[in-house]
């Protein structure tokens, strides 16, 4: 027994160093220690011994196993390592050549500038409100000091959905439920989707965007407004960027003003992109009328407040030099992307 033992494991150490693949590699670990193998089959013998004598022969036989697993476990390791230096030579890796550019999306100029003009504002300390796009003609108009029937209504043509519900036509409801919320001051801005019946072209689109600032306080006069408008226009246009108010009329400001910023093309001398007149015209602002403040719960002997509204669509033109309202629309992404 003991012989047989010794010339299994002398066979096994010579078929082990004489496996040249992992497949004769497994082939003999089959041989000699497999269920079929000749190690099972010296154990088979066992039952031609003594049970006095069986322990010490099974202890032999263990040493002889685990010697020759050693072995095998030594030999795998060594086709595995040799496997991988094998790879590591072969595959060769150039670094230098270019990679594979996953396509980023991009964002639209809307959101570009509805973002940039965010930032302007919080630095500013003033907080984002949102408000419906469903909203009631009560919010939308008649607490704006827009009653029913008024010509002022007419600029705004709406999307009616009953008597009382509207597609809002602007932001400025918004400045409403912020009013009526009771919580004083306000320092707001009021970005969103905004609706009117215009058909397409290069300056309408029936669904557009605002972006409303309302500021409301003890002691806010023109002069805050005007600073306002000016550090705004600055952030967006440039530091050099000159703003001028025209007097204006809106129902919910008195008084109201248009404000055009100087072109940045040309500086406010006149060019092509201003059509000579050095300004370009760019949002509606005012002092909130005294009306509105007292229709919306405020005392307007104790606080008042300033406002402006502006379209992004504009915003974004002018920024980025976009001769037509439909460019922002239709979804070429070689044009949006180069914003
Ligand atoms: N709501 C006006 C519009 O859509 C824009 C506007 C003008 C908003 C003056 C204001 C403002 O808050 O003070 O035409």
């Amino acid at each position: 027994m003991k012989e047989r033992l010794e010339q299994i494991a002398r066979e096994a150490a010579e078929a082990i160093a004489g496996a040249d693949s992992m497949r004769k590699l497994e082939e003999a670990r089959l041989r000699f220690l497999g269920k079929k193998g000749e190690m099972t089959a010296v154990l088979r013998g066992m039952a031609a011994f003594t049970r006095e004598e069986r322990p010490a022969i099974g202890q032999l036989v263990n040493s002889v196993r685990e010697k020759i697993e050693s072995l095998f476990t030594q030999a795998e390791a060594l086709f595995s390592r040799k496997a991988l230096e094998d790879r590591i030579k072969n595959e060769t890796l150039d670094i230098t050549l270019p990679g594979k550019q996953a396509a980023l999306g991009h964002k639209h100029p809307i959101t570009l500038v509805a973002e940039e003009i965010g930032e302007v504002f919080l630095g500013m300390g003033y907080e984002i409100a949102e408000g419906p796009e469903i909203e009631l003609d009560l919010f939308n108009f008649e607490l704006l000091n827009i009653p029913k029937g008024h010509p002022a209504r007419d600029v705004q043509d709406s999307f009616f959905i009953d008597e009382n519900i509207v597609l809002r036509t602007h932001t400025s409801p918004v400045q409403v439920r912020a009013m009526l919320s009771g919580k004083l001051p306000i320092r707001i801005i009021c970005p969103g989707k905004t609706y009117r019946i215009d058909e397409m072209d290069a300056t309408h689109s029936p669904v557009f965007h605002q972006v409303e600032a309302l500021v409301v306080d003890k002691g806010v006069t023109m002069g805050d407004l005007i600073g306002t408008l000016k550090k705004f226009a600055e952030s967006i246009f440039g530091g050099d960027t000159v703003i001028r108010l025209r007097p204006h009329h809106f129902q919910f400001t008195e008084p109201s003003a248009e404000v055009d910023v100087s072109c940045w093309e040309c500086g406010g001398k006149g060019c092509r992109v201003c059509k000579n007149e050095g300004f370009i015209e760019l949002l509606g602002a005012g002092m909130v009328n005294p009306k509105v403040l007292s229709m919306c719960g405020i005392d307007p002997d104790v606080y008042s407040g300033f406002a402006f509204g502006m379209g992004l669509e504009r915003v974004a033109m002018c920024k980025y030099n976009i001769s037509s309202l439909r460019w922002l629309y239709d979804n070429d992404i070689r044009y949006l992307s180069q914003a």
